[in-house]
């Protein structure tokens, strides 16, 4: 199919179903550990214009002679020797991804001689040909089994070695990097136009974390001295149009090697740190020992083409991938359930590491709104799996919100529970006790409690699946002057687990004075049973409480505070997340329990102005309303698109309309002046952007002319892109003019022409054909993932289209078109699909059709978990 195919597949006609084997399920609890170790592998990777070639050197040795089982996949045997003796076909087999050597020696030097075909990988993973012409690069995505991709090995976490890697190419790619320490290059002999580099890691590591690149990149370098006086040099590659926007992360990444020195004593071990970015890449960025590779998307940052949202999320992945460095290379995870292990907890250092750059409680809102919109909704659908999965077809699968987001929130549920100090003492015995090993969450657990035995109590957050709900009510005597907070929980029960079970629940708790605004009790209630009730005594006045403050456990909090009491802790509430929290309480109670807006509005017009001058930042959150996404996964039957679109629409009309008279004044004290990236700065250009849209939404005079002077006037990619959306959002006459001039600006810009795309496809005036449009626009990729979700995923912002048979019909052709080509991509987008049985009845059986035609056009097993799971297989 080309790029501008988009025609609609018919349901009601499906191709014959092909005949597939039924994908085999793994489960932990046949854990096994390896039977031989491999100490050492010397890779020989030479690239050639149409394939390349593999000699790998393992040096195996265990107990006893007999049967090994190496992975291969997608490769060509060229030759086998052991022990230097070539071995004839009889002495291996290789089927379906697997090479068994038959009755080897008990301890023997393995030889393998492979081909394979970096140029026509198009899954990117393994080794892979990203960019085209003079852009052309290779590069290795390992994690979680590409390695086997490149080379035969027991590529599982478990089996660690050291790495040495001779790289050959054409000089055009004069860029030959792979993990660890240069230790020699030169020219090839009888080949005068090729050349070569040799490195070598000397940390033991799995096969996923290795990495190699052959390319042609600019490099910025600088240095870190440790705390232990070394010279550390640092580079990041990024091909040379887009070497200026490199400043960025590598100030990011001396922010984080100083971070995690201070907060964890984790100094970095190598003499080199390399960043590499990549314009085709699945996912973020990936953490190879010494040799990181990133999405240009999560690496390249400058003012003018870059918006503050993602330059602040490039620092966040910048030390996302430093932190592994401890956690997850050195302390690495035993097996691929334990994938929390590592991603949990260095995505909790992440999120600490950036509330220390902006306001916590802004860091802590975005967090938190990142969870209730993807990992609540994940754990309320068919995909719900435990943070730690006990089964799985396919790895690749469970890089999911409940591994990341779930497992951060479980790892600060603990430093919460265990203060500063202990938890340092928890995370000190880790480290000492697991460096250089493969462990399991236990290990994590039982490391930890040697500061406080009640962590192991927390085993069950891993293994339980579902969000569970918090209810109470408070009772309050005036006479005996106590108040009484009664709590239960719930979780649901998801089909084919254990009954859930009660969870530890640190539940931060403030008691305010009615009558001063004052706070009066402050505690952090542990809810470790069904319901209990905690009890406050000499309250001597009326009593408001807050509960769950900075959002303490990740649990759905349905308390039955009065509409009243929640304003007045919007305006009492000295925790910055529970002030944005009761806003969210409010307007849920507006959408979904058709409760009346005025209290909401009243509160929201008292609170602005003033918050507006003292942190501009989080008064724009506080006029967030939860996206329809969001939204539609509170609602478990007949969800109506159009009408949540249409609620949701008309609150944030009626925010617009009341407030109205604050816009002009407003806009108008936010000045563009010239950039600067502190967060106060942040904070101004994120309102300026609210207040505009507002304003346009409300028909203030001028408006239009606000938005078409902030596009021209713009300093910046914020407030450019801002103006554009909102001009886009709103269709101001005229709009298209600014959308071809900013593609005209910077349609040199992948990164950018992506904001362009999406800006478009996630309009809340898109059609389907507009999708079809960008679809069959000249600058549209299917091999990009990066593009792909401009406008693919850029879409599914848009449920009440998504939803319609047009909608689904584009969007799983989307599916079924990259099944093949890259089935990673392929099943996250069929994961959004997810919670189509809520729908209303018309329009489930109209989405049960289509993911039934999609079921019987894909093949890999990605897709195929993932639409079974779908579909309740
Ligand atoms: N391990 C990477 C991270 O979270 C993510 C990743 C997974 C990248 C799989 C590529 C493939 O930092
Ligand atoms: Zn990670």
């Amino acid at each position: 199919m080309s790029n501008n195919d988009t025609q609609i597949i018919d349901a009601a006609v499906p191709d014959a179903p092909a005949h597939q084997p039924e994908p085999q399920k793994i489960y932990l609890r046949d854990y096994e550990a390896p039977k031989y170790t491999v100490e050492s592998v010397a890779l020989d990777i030479r690239l050639f214009e149409e394939d390349a070639t593999v000699e790998g050197r393992l040096q195996i040795s265990r107990d006893a002679a007999g049967d090994v089982l190496l992975h291969a996949e997608d490769m060509e045997i060229e030759a086998l020797y052991i022990d230097d003796t070539r071995v004839d076909d009889t002495a291996y087999t290789h089927s379906e991804g697997r090479l068994m050597l038959h009755d080897a020696p008990a301890t023997f030097a393995l030889r393998t001689e492979v081909r394979i075909c970096p140029q026509t990988n198009t899954m990117l993973e393994g080794l892979y040909k990203a960019g085209t012409g003079d852009e052309t690069m290779f590069v290795t995505q390992c994690e979680p089994e590409g390695f086997r991709r490149i080379t035969p090995y027991p590529d599982r976490p478990d089996v660690l070695s050291t790495f040495t890697t001779r790289l050959e190419a054409d000089k055009r790619y004069p860029t030959l990097l792979a993990n660890g320490n240069l230790i020699e290059a030169g020219e090839v002999a009888d080949a005068p136009e090729r050349h070569y580099a040799i490195w070598h890691d000397p940390t033991h590591k799995p096969s996923y974390l290795f990495a190699c690149v052959v390319a042609n990149l600019d490099v910025l370098s600088d240095h870190y001295t440790t705390s232990d006086g070394r010279k550390v040099l640092l580079e990041v590659y990024a091909k040379a149009a887009d070497i200026d926007k490199c400043h960025v992360g590598m100030q990011a990444l001396k922010d984080a090697m100083a971070w995690d020195e201070d907060n964890y004593g984790c100094i970095y071990d190598l003499d080199r740190y390399m960043i590499v970015a990549v314009s085709q890449f699945n996912m973020g960025a990936m953490e190879n020992k010494g040799l990181n590779i990133f999405n240009t998307a999560c690496v390249l940052s400058s003012p003018e083409t870059t918006t503050d949202a993602r330059s602040f999320n490039v620092k966040a992945v910048i030390a996302h991938e430093y932190f592994h460095n401890w956690t997850g290379n050195r302390i690495t995870c035993r097996d691929w359930f334990q994938l929390c292990l590592k991603e949990g907890f260095t995505v909790f250092r992440d999120q600490s590491f950036s509330a220390d750059q902006q306001s916590a409680a802004v860091q802590r809102i975005d967090d938190v709104a990142t969870l209730r919109a993807y990992q609540f909704n994940e754990d309320a659908g068919p995909l719900a799996h435990p943070v730690r999965p006990d089964s799985f077809v396919e790895i690749n699968n469970f890089y999911t919100t409940t591994v990341y987001e779930k497992g951060a929130e479980i790892v600060r549920m603990l430093a919460n529970m265990l203060g500063k100090e202990k938890f340092r003492q928890g995370t000190d015995e880790y480290f000492r006790r697991y460096d250089g090993q493969a462990v399991t969450v236990e290990d994590f657990l039982s490391a930890l409690s040697v500061a406080d035995e009640r962590v192991l109590s927390f085993i069950d957050w891993y293994r339980q699946p579902g969000t569970p709900v918090v209810s109470g009510h408070q009772n309050y005597d005036a006479e005996t002057q106590t108040l009484e907070i009664t709590l239960t929980q719930k979780t649901r029960h998801v089909a084919g687990f254990d009954a859930p079970k009660a969870l530890p629940i640190p539940v931060a708790t403030a008691v305010f004075d009615k009558e001063s605004g004052q706070i009066v009790a402050e505690e952090m209630l542990l809810l470790d049973k069904e319901t209990q009730t905690y009890r406050f005594d000499n309250i001597t006045g009326a009593p408001v409480v807050s509960l769950l403050r900075d959002f303490s456990a990740p649990v759905q909090l349905n308390f039955d505070y009065q509409d009243a009491d929640l304003a007045f802790l919007l305006t009492h509430e000295t925790n910055g997340f529970n002030r944005w929290q009761v806003t969210q309480i409010l307007v849920n109670r507006i959408l979904l329990q058709n409760h009346e807006p005025a209290i909401y509005l009243e509160a929201l017009a008292k609170t602005l102005p003033n918050l507006a001058k003292d942190d501009a930042m989080l008064a724009a959150r506080l006029l967030d309303i939860p996206s329809a996404q969001e939204l539609a996964s509170a609602i478990s039957t007949d969800y109506d698109p159009d009408a949540v679109k249409a609620k949701r629409d008309g609150l944030y009309q009626q925010v617009a309309v009341h407030l109205a008279d604050m816009w002009q004044p407003l806009y108008e004290s936010l000045p563009i002046t010239e950039y600067d990236d502190s967060a106060e700065a942040r904070g101004v250009r994120a309102l300026r952007n609210v207040v505009l849209d507002m304003a346009l939404t409300a028909g203030v005079d001028n408006a239009a002319d606000w938005a078409v002077q902030q596009y021209e006037s713009a300093a910046c990619m914020t407030e450019r892109s801002g103006a554009l959306k909102a001009l886009v959002n709103h269709q101001v006459a005229g709009y298209e003019t600014q959308l071809k001039n900013f593609y005209e600006r910077f349609k040199a810009d992948d990164l950018v022409i992506d904001l362009w795309f999406s800006a478009q496809a996630a309009s809340e005036q898109v059609r389907v054909a507009d999708i079809e449009a960008l679809i069959a626009h000249t600058d549209f990729d299917w091999n990009t993932p990066n593009r792909v979700r401009s406008v693919i995923s850029a879409f599914t912002t848009q449920p009440a289209v998504l939803w319609t048979p047009e909608g689904l019909a584009l969007y799983t052709q989307a599916v079924a078109k990259l099944d093949d080509s890259n089935p990673v991509i392929a099943s996250r987008l069929v994961q959004v699909l997810a919670r189509w049985y809520t729908l209303v009845p018309s329009k489930r059986e109209v989405a049960h059709r289509y993911l039934q035609a999609l079921k019987e056009k894909v093949q890999s097993k990605h897709v195929r978990e993932s639409l079974d799971s779908v579909l309740g297989a």
